[in-house]
């Protein structure tokens, strides 16, 4: 999977749909969530940084997760003394931090995880007390979202009630799905929601 990203990585901030879904996202995580100066937040699936550097201007530190060297190549070089993102490459799930967040954002990086329960109670252990979750993805589609084939994908985006499932599951409350935007392509129209929740006190 990470060969995929690898290989997109030079071409990745090429082209508008991903800078428009990256604004999107940031101005629904930001009409929802107080993003304040003192915070720590963790961008998994962050890629080249495309939201975690719209993120990192409010906040204390943002740290970028991903699979995908290449990628995250890509996010460090956008690093400058005036602003930096952190650039991890690790599987969270298999290799916890030892840091916890005040918050977690993500965009478009789910539907590449088979285990989502899995994914959330990693979030949750990964969060401070009153912490919260921020994250994009598609609504279900047919799975002609991804022009490229669908190597890697493994969900054709989320149902929300299943997903809301998942994300109680892992002891997670006030979970609340927002449009956040649409993508038009040639094959269709595709959502994408933001959903966020918090950790229970
Ligand atoms: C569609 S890209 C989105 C990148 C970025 N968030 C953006 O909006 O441009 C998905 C990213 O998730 C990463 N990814 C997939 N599975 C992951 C995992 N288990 N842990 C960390 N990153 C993962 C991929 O390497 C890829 O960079």
């Amino acid at each position: 999977m990470s060969e995929r990203f690898n290989q997109a990585a030079a071409d990745w901030d090429k082209g508008d749909m991903r800078q428009n879904i990256a604004h999107a996202v940031f101005q629904t995580i930001t009409s929802r969530v107080a993003l304040l100066d003192s915070m720590n937040i963790l961008d998994f699936g962050a890629g080249t940084g495309l939201l975690s550097f719209k993120i990192a201007p409010l906040v204390k530190s943002v740290v970028g997760i991903d699979l995908s060297e290449k990628m995250l190549e890509q996010l460090e070089a956008k690093n400058s003394i005036h602003l930096q993102v952190k650039p991890m490459c690790r599987d969270i799930v298999t290799q916890p931090l030892d840091e916890k967040f005040h918050g977690i954002v993500s965009s478009m990086a789910m539907h590449h995880v088979e285990d989502t329960a899995a994914l959330f109670k990693t979030f949750y252990h990964h969060l401070k007390r009153d912490g919260f979750i921020a994250i994009a993805d598609l609504e279900a589609e047919d799975g002609s979202f991804h022009t490229h084939g669908n190597e890697g994908v493994h969900h054709f985006g989320f149902e929300r009630n299943g997903l809301r499932e998942r994300i109680e599951q892992a002891g997670f409350e006030h979970v609340r799905f927002h449009h956040a935007y649409t993508v038009a392509k040639e094959s269709g129209v595709y959502p994408i929601f933001v959903v966020t929740a918090s950790k229970k006190r």
